[in-house]
């Protein structure tokens, strides 16, 4: 590793957004720890010498206390926790298992949040914690509803994370709260409006142009500040 060369965690990395924020971070000369859940082929594919590929479950206390442990010797200029579900997200609250509600929460916005927690002590100084939210989180631009039960877990991200930034303000922790646009991923389907590469070269951008600026921020991925 080079003194200058940045070094980024991108949690939730295995398809979709969080690797293709991997590719984008090591074309632009970062060095990237990359978790997934089970083997991702796509991840293995990337093969780089900068990319270090770990397997962790947010929503596993035991599997994010031993990521880390493994992690100790690391300090991180960056670290993204992108992983996310949007299970059931047609239905409208009523409709979805509480069980099943109660999964989505926890993995949007609970786990999101122990995990950064967890991590703050692997942030290097100047760096920032990035959360992927949703412009479905924010309250004062619902004016379409649906997307019930996912919407109400990103209002939860954002919620926790202006908590999280001001549990945290004495230390001037710096945390971006970000809209990918609505992207052609898995979750987002073939209808979304821009493709993978779109979103994360914006993310990317915005990330490197607020690295370390204290307070909590919403932004999109082309640095619009959105209305929470
Ligand atoms: N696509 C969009 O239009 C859009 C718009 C706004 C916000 N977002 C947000 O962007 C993020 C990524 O979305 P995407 O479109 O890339 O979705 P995706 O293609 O469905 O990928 C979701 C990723 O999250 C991982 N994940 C889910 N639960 C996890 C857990 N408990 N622990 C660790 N990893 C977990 C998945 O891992 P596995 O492969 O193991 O399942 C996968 O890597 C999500 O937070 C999503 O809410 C997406």
């Amino acid at each position: 590793m080079t003194q200058s060369q940045k070094n980024a965690l991108i949690v939730g990395a295995s398809r979709g957004l969080g690797l293709g924020l991997v590719e984008t971070f090591l074309a632009r000369g970062w060095r990237v720890t990359a978790t997934q859940r089970s083997p991702s082929p796509d991840l293995a594919r990337l093969d780089a010498q900068s990319l270090r590929i770990e397997t962790a479950d947010i929503d596993d206390e035991a599997s994010v206390v031993a990521l880390h442990d493994r992690l100790a010797s690391e300090r991180f200029d960056l670290i993204f926790v992108v992983a996310g579900v949007a299970t059931q997200a047609h239905d409208p609250v009523h409709a979805v298992p509480r069980e099943v509600a109660a999964q989505v929460f926890l993995t949007n916005a609970v786990s999101p949040i122990r995990f950064a927690e967890a991590f703050l002590d692997r942030l290097a100084p100047g760096g920032s914690i990035a959360l992927m939210s949703s412009i479905l989180g924010s309250v004062s631009l619902n004016e379409s509803g649906g997307w019930e039960t996912y919407r109400a877990s990103k209002a939860a991200l954002n919620t926790l994370a202006r908590s999280f930034e001001i549990r945290h303000r004495a230390e001037n922790i710096s945390v971006l709260i970000l809209h990918p646009g609505w992207v052609r991923t898995d979750m987002g389907g073939q209808e979304a409006d821009i493709d993978v590469a779109t979103s994360v070269t914006g993310l990317a951008d915005v990330i490197e142009a607020q690295l370390g600026r204290p307070g909590a921020q919403y932004l999109d991925y082309r640095g619009e500040t959105l209305a929470w």
